[in-house]
């Protein structure tokens, strides 16, 4: 009688374990938050705490010499990570709730934490992992109860382990993953193409289960399209934990970054019959391949990487990763007609990839800044050796089925490329990257071409990499087996929006003869794009071998935006304290560079646009007067011919000119890309370009015009439905550009007014940023100063349906504007 009683409990213990359906929780309010343990605060996570600032050089002062910018002496370095509160330590805490009779499986699944999180469940060490940009799991089901339990979160960021700002804190999504003891793990499921064929895709699922089969233990995998429509579906046994299934696609919707087309495969985990777990996977049908005949070839068809490379910080909302910011980011370098993205230096958050995926932008997934040797003090070459197989084994297996990832790469200009051994371990690195995932070549940048082909470094990557030294190139190809390279890190032009700088000249501007350092050394880059730093050079020395070069497959560009550090060539430069790289700058406002990639990649609109502003003075309006002065006119354009008139005028007509007349250093190479009218008079009035095409026929215009009095604030509202509205979820942003124009709604480019902001309502103000690298204002406080002219303000939406108002106030000349923006 006992034992029936047992065996009956044993049953229904089973049933229950079986049973235990997957419940999915994220983990993002009520966290509380402590500096020192004492005194804490209530957060929302993704979190970062140290974007509210203040800005100060002591933060993380660095007294250092940079080796990859040829540096000979140590000097200090006060914006170099930013100049924010980031060092030190954080902790966070709090409650979730298990179920009465769980006894499955708990899992707290971390998108990353900066830095070395150590995660301890009702006051016991669960899980450590040291990266800050990785993603990790710790299984949680030992030290969990019934009921309430206490999660605790421990952070440290040290000084000095960084080349740009990191962030601080639980920046990225965390959460609880209830299961039953057998369960299916994103991270060790994998669908991929196979092939493709005439009318036919193959895909291919292969995954691990958490236990080996207790019974007859099956997966089955229905594919759908993205209409609901079933295309497939298989049902497969699983053998030694193991279980592969192949899937048929007839007529299929291939994902490209101009139709990024996907399915949904829907993966159950089938024990005697009934389901015991279930997870959806989003696919993508493609193939990626290199070879020295096809370059990069996405589905059989060559193209070239129109890339930029991304800092993981979103501007004034610092590295607390938003999806309606990087919704914003990528449709903007989407609209540029840039096709990929290059996470620089490190892994990209999981919401990113999803957006990849489902917007369509190609993704160079990368992982380190540095390996043994270090780059900065206290930086990852710390954890290397221990921890480098786990971090890339996890980067490939977190994201591998994202169809927006076209490759891996294992560094950043790593040191050891021209070091004895250095060889080796990034074969090994790159084995790894095969191993768990033999569909996608690895590359890394390498910035030493003469050591990284002389120690074989080069010649052992799927895809060598080289960054900036275009010249380089032809000596490189030559030695390279591979018969192809990337580069995969380019230009690091330096500008700042709506900035000029006179007399014009292309130069290098870290150089202490330069012109910048001798004239303008005022924490400022000219708007002319014609300044880059020593070791760089301009979009257009890059397009020359893009462009003529079938052997060069494309290229990723430093930086799509602007970021938090590396303010070069202003590293030594007090208040710099962010970079002038970037295409856009730190607010997301495109600079005039915007306009020139624009010209060259998207070639499905065309691009008309003058630089400079045409506002350098009246005969009243005496500030920055440039009447009568040479004032260089450049416009940005698909089209090979322009005219220019000032005040009807004519300046001359202007054509691109072919490669031949220049050479590496000399001036012309800009004229193969740029029109420019380089003896311009100014006048106040009216600036007016004709634009004609291949046939000499008119075939479009632009005019800019002399600003007149300040007069009125313009607000051009940003939502992520490109229709003004936001989502009542509590998360949704509106990006608000704010311009002071004159009573034309002419930009007054010069303005520097300070704005005040209310918001009420549905919603709350979140950040303000103006783009100024130089800016010690702090970004979430509602009050900021217009930089040449403009600035963006962020707000929230609110969980509760309404109208979210949002005033602007400028005191100084008594403006107001109201915004009111749909919040449902
Ligand atoms: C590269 C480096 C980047 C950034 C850039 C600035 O050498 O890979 O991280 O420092 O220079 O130009």
């Amino acid at each position: 009688m006992k034992q029936t009683f047992l065996s009956l409990a044993l049953l229904l213990a089973a049933t229950t374990l079986q049973a235990q359906p997957r419940q999915e929780t994220e983990l993002s309010d009520d966290w509380q938050f402590s500096r020192d343990r004492e005194s804490w605060q209530t957060v929302s996570v993704p979190h970062d705490w140290a974007i509210g600032g203040p800005f100060d050089k002591q933060w993380d002062l660095q007294v250092v010499r940079i080796e990859q910018n040829g540096e000979r002496e140590a000097t200090e370095k006060s914006g170099r990570s930013g100049a924010l509160p980031w060092i030190g330590e954080g902790h966070y805490r709090r409650t979730f709730t298990i179920p009465q009779g769980f006894s499955g499986h708990a899992e707290l699944v971390f998108d990353g934490a900066m830095a070395e999180p150590v995660v301890s469940v009702n006051g016991q060490r669960a899980g450590y992992w040291p990266y800050g940009y990785n993603s990790f799991s710790v299984d949680a089901t030992p030290y969990i109860k019934a009921g309430e339990n206490l999660l605790e979160v421990d952070l440290n960021n040290l000084e000095e382990s960084s080349r740009w700002y990191p962030g601080a804190g639980i920046y990225r999504p965390v959460k609880l993953v209830l299961t039953g003891r057998n369960f299916l793990h994103p991270w060790r499921t994998f669908v991929y193409t196979k092939q493709i064929g005439q009318d036919q895709a193959t895909l291919a699922v292969e995954l691990t289960t958490e236990l080996p089969s207790q019974g007859d233990l099956a997966v089955e995998v229905e594919l759908r399209d993205a209409q609901g429509q079933v295309v497939d579906q298989q049902h497969v046994a699983v053998t030694d934990r193991e279980a592969r299934a192949q899937l048929t696609v007839d007529q299929p919707r291939l994902w490209t970054p101009e139709t990024p087309y996907l399915y949904n495969a829907r993966i159950r985990l089938m024990q005697n019959g009934r389901t015991i777990d279930e997870i959806m996977q989003r696919v993508g049908v493609r193939t990626v391949r290199v070879s020295r005949e096809g370059g990069f070839q996405l589905n059989g068809q060559t193209r070239k990487l129109r890339g930029v490379c991304l800092h993981h910080d979103l501007g004034p909302l610092g590295a607390a990763v938003s999806k309606a910011a990087l919704i914003r980011q990528i449709k903007t370098m989407k609209a540029m007609g840039c096709d990929a993205i290059r996470t620089a230096h490190n892994m990209p958050s999981q919401w990113q990839m999803e957006l990849c995926d489902s917007l369509g932008m190609m993704v160079m997934a990368e992982s380190f800044d540095m390996w043994v040797y270090p780059k900065c003090k206290n930086g990852y070459a710390r954890f290397f050796r221990e921890w480098s197989d786990r971090d890339v084994e996890q980067l490939v297996r977190a994201h591998r089925n994202h169809p927006s990832i076209v490759m891996w790469s294992i560094g950043n200009e790593i040191p050891e490329q021209g070091m004895q051994g250095g060889t080796d371990m990034a074969r090994r690195l790159q084995d790894i990257c095969h191993r768990f995932d033999p569909t996608r070549p690895v590359t890394q940048g390498m910035d030493r071409a003469e050591s990284a082909l002389k120690t074989g470094f080069a010649q052992v990557m799927d895809v060598p990499g080289f960054n900036y030294r275009v010249h380089k190139y032809k000596k490189n190809i030559g030695q390279l087996p591979q018969g192809f390279l990337l580069g995969s890190e380019t230009a690091s032009t330096v500008s700042s929006r709506g900035v000029y700088q006179f007399p014009v000249v292309a130069e290098a501007a870290d150089d202490a003869k330069s012109n910048l350092h001798r004239l303008h050394y005022n924490g400022q880059c000219s708007g002319y794009d014609v300044q880059y730093c020593s070791w760089s050079n301009l979009p257009d020395d890059d397009w020359r071998w893009q462009d003529d070069y079938p052997w060069v497959i494309g290229e990723f560009v430093w930086t799509g935006y602007d970021y938090l550090g590396e303010p070069s060539p202003y590293d030594e430069y007090w208040p710099s304290r962010s970079s002038y790289f970037g295409i856009c700058d730190l607010a997301g406002l495109p600079k005039d560079r915007y306009f020139l990639y624009r010209s060259h990649w998207n070639t499905s609109e065309h691009t008309i646009h003058l630089l400079p502003h045409w506002s350098w003075g009246t005969a009243k309006r005496q500030k920055g007067n440039r009447i009568g002065q040479v004032t260089p006119v450049y416009c940005y354009t698909d089209y090979p011919e322009a005219e220019l008139f000032v005040n009807g005028k004519s300046q001359g007509r202007v054509k691109k000119k072919s490669d031949e007349s220049s050479t590496e250093n000399n001036d012309n190479r800009l004229d193969r890309y740029r029109l420019r009218w380089n003896d311009v008079l100014y006048e106040p009035g009216e600036l007016r370009v004709v634009v004609y095409d291949a046939e000499g026929r008119t075939a479009g215009e632009q005019t800019l015009r002399t600003a007149g009095e300040p007069a009125a604030l313009h607000a051009d509202v940003w939502t992520q439905d490109d229709r003004g509205t936001l989502r009542a979820d509590g998360l949704d942003l509106a990006f608000v550009t704010v311009s002071l124009t004159d009573a034309d709604g002419t930009l007054v480019p010069d303005a520097t007014d300070r704005l005040r902001f209310e918001v009420e309502g549905a919603g709350t103000f979140r950040a303000v940023c103006n783009g100024d690298a130089t800016s010690l204002e702090p970004f979430t406080q509602p009050t900021m100063q217009l930089f040449s002219g403009q600035l963006v303000v962020v707000v929230q939406a609110a969980r509760q349906p309404g109208a979210l108002t949002l005033n602007i106030v400028d005191e100084q000349r008594g403006l107001t504007l109201k915004r009111v923006i749909e919040v449902r």
